[in-house]
């Protein structure tokens, strides 16, 4: 990055262009020239910022002690009177023309540990107060269309999310345990039972999962539910809240209404659930003219029922070194892929002269014609294929879609948001070969009657919807089931016995004996929303004190140990040796 060390710029150098980096040692703001020493090994260099080019000058204003930066500029003798002798640099100076901060690479770590001093930043400031602009902006609207906000507990029961839970000995009632909440799910519909009719809660909740960068283990929702609604009332009423909160913190108008896509449509097309809509990008289907052809990787899947041959054609991608491209086969290969044929179309008039591939010799005649009709490819574009079980397919085509719309700049500027629909209400996990929900199992199917659901669970859809906002899951939520019957069909179907039932969440199943509204809500994920929002990297850039990927807290040093007093107190022994 640098051309020479700060501490080595002298005389010689003079009328060149030169590009050093380090630390601010000393900032001084001589009415209208700002100077700067930049310190690195070797020592200090005059750095000097001229009011006359407005914008590095506007950067050099916000510059403040111990900033990281890179500047390129011209070598010059300082004026008569101003020359140093007690520096090595002290005869010359640097007019800067470019300046790169390069303060957000400190390692995070350090960052957290310090975190009252990194939130002094301007960016991670400036996101807190945008986080706040947003929940009152949400509080605001919410209030206004009748939403009442009830506190619901943290010292609780098991909520079944799909995460695990964070539990609390309980003192005065030794060998038991509460869980703090996955989310309020259960209280919010036991609070419609009680007739509040609307409710809303800005609340933590407490997952215990592996957390990657746009997750926490402990998170806040905008956490809402109501009263005598079908979906539409729901997703209408949040797509409201939504475009009035980016209206008022950003300024943004949002599209009006919000498009919506079957989860069908979303993985057939995406390869996703929640697909980047700003990608103009897409799958395409070619199981049906690979299943004769002699080419074994692709005729296999092909045949299987759960199988799946896709294309995606890359427009100018023709251009993609060998390197590029095994790259990529590599990117999908965590994806489960193994492997990533591709054909690039040179010249699409040409017929098979015009194309170069690898498996091209295994491809009759019809099926490369089909590929290329369906793809609409023309000249210039490169064409990949993904052939495994389907789920493997639209794991990684749906990922190398994201991943070469932003290598090539495809992406579009603004905001897409997305409502996706119809998604299956039950999974079958390929390991157990249990039924799964794929929401929590309060979520009602698109099937009234528990017996028809019990007879083909397969089919079921569910009243579910998720939001997405550019590629990211930024809430979901559903219409409940309020019907006992149904929900005991449910916990059947997910192999809860009714016994499990009955302790886990017998208090929910007698509610809905008392005249239960048909209700329904969804819960936003704020620090998500906020990320996408500040255009911050990383969910920790948005949360003032969050945690590190291993769950813990730099600053605090949590978790910690607890004294033998507190352990033998709540009757607790311990399996794994204390660490003194
Ligand atoms: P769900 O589990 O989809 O739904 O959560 C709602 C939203 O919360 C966000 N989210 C997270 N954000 C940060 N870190 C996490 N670990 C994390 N987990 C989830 C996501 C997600 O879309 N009770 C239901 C809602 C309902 O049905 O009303 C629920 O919790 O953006
Ligand atoms: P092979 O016959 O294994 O050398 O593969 C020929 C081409 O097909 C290579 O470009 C591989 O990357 C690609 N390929 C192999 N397996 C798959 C697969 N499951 N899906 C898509 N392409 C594949």
């Amino acid at each position: 990055m640098r051309s020479h060390y700060c501490g080595e710029i002298n005389e010689s150098l003079v009328g060149q262009e030169v590009e050093v980096c380090g630390w601010v040692h000393r900032r001084r703001d001589h009415g209208g020239v700002i100077f700067i020493d930049l310190r690195d090994r070797e020592g200090l260099l005059q750095v000097v910022f001229d009011p006359d080019r407005a914008g590095i000058f506007a950067e050099a204003e916000r510059i403040r002690s111990e900033f990281v930066l890179k500047v390129t500029g011209l070598v010059r003798p300082r004026p008569e009177g101003t020359v140093n002798p007690n520096m090595r640099t002290g005869e010359i100076e640097v007019l800067a023309h470019e300046l790169v901060h390069h303060d957000e690479q400190a390692n995070e770590d350090i960052r957290l540990k310090y975190r009252y001093l990194d939130l002094r930043r301007e960016n991670m400031l400036g996101n807190l107060m945008l986080r706040h602009k947003v929940t009152a902006a949400m509080r605001n609207f919410l209030d206004g269309h009748g939403f009442i906000d009830v506190e619901t507990p943290m010292l609780t029961r098991a909520t079944p999310e799909g995460a695990r839970d964070y539990i609390v000995p309980s003192r005065t009632n030794p060998g038991k345990f509460f869980a703090l909440p996955q989310s309020p799910q259960i209280f919010k519909q036991l609070l419609m039972m009680s007739g509040l009719d609307r409710y809303y809660q800005i609340v933590r909740c407490f997952r215990d999962e592996d957390l990657r960068a746009d997750r926490q283990p402990e998170f806040t929702q905008l956490d809402v539910e109501m009263s005598f609604v079908d979906e539409a009332a729901v997703t209408n009423t949040m797509e409201e809240l939504l475009r009035y909160v980016f209206k008022e913190t950003l300024d943004v108008e949002l599209p009006n209404p919000f498009p919506r896509m079957t989860y069908a449509d979303a993985m057939q097309r995406y390869g996703s659930d929640k697909p980047d809509l700003r990608i103009d990008l897409e799958l395409t289907d070619v199981s049906d003219l690979m299943s004769a052809v002699e080419f074994k990787v692709f005729a296999g899947p092909a045949a299987d029922p759960e199988g799946r041959v896709a294309a995606l054609c890359v427009p100018g991608g023709s251009d993609m070194s060998r390197k590029v491209i095994d790259d990529y086969t590599k990117y999908i290969s965590r994806y489960g892929a193994r492997g990533l044929a591709y054909i690039k179309v040179n010249d699409v008039g040409a017929g098979r002269e015009g194309l170069q591939s690898p498996i091209l010799k295994f491809l009759p005649d019809d099926a490369v014609a089909g590929i290329i009709e369906r793809t609409k490819a023309a000249s210039g574009d490169l064409i990949f294929f993904g052939a495994d079980k389907a789920r493997i397919v639209n794991d990684a085509l749906g990922a190398l879609r994201v991943k070469v719309g932003e290598d090539r700049g495809l992406v579009a500027d603004g905001w897409a948001p997305l409502w996706v629909v119809d998604f299956p209400m039950f999974e079958k996990d390929a390991q157990s070969k249990r039924w799964m929900a794929l929401h929590h199992p309060f979520t009602a199917p698109s099937i009234d009657d528990a017996d028809a659901l019990r007879a083909g669970p397969g089919d079921a859809l569910s009243r579910a919807y998720d939001i997405v906002l550019n590629g990211s899951e930024i809430g979901g939520g559903s219409i409940r089931i309020h019907d006992q019957d149904m929900q005991a069909a449910v916990f059947e179907l997910l192999d809860i016995s009714d016994e499990e039932a009955d302790e886990k969440f017998g208090f929910l199943l007698q509610a809905l004996q008392y005249g239960c509204p048909p209700h329904g809500g969804l819960a936003f994920g704020l620090d998500r929303m906020v990320m996408l929002m500040a255009g911050a990297e990383s969910i920790r850039d948005v949360i003032a004190f969050p945690k590190t990927q291993t769950a813990s807290c730099p600053l605090t040093n949590a978790p910690g140990e607890v004294s033998a007093e507190q352990l033998k107190e709540t009757g607790i022994r311990l399996r794994v040796p204390r660490t003194e």
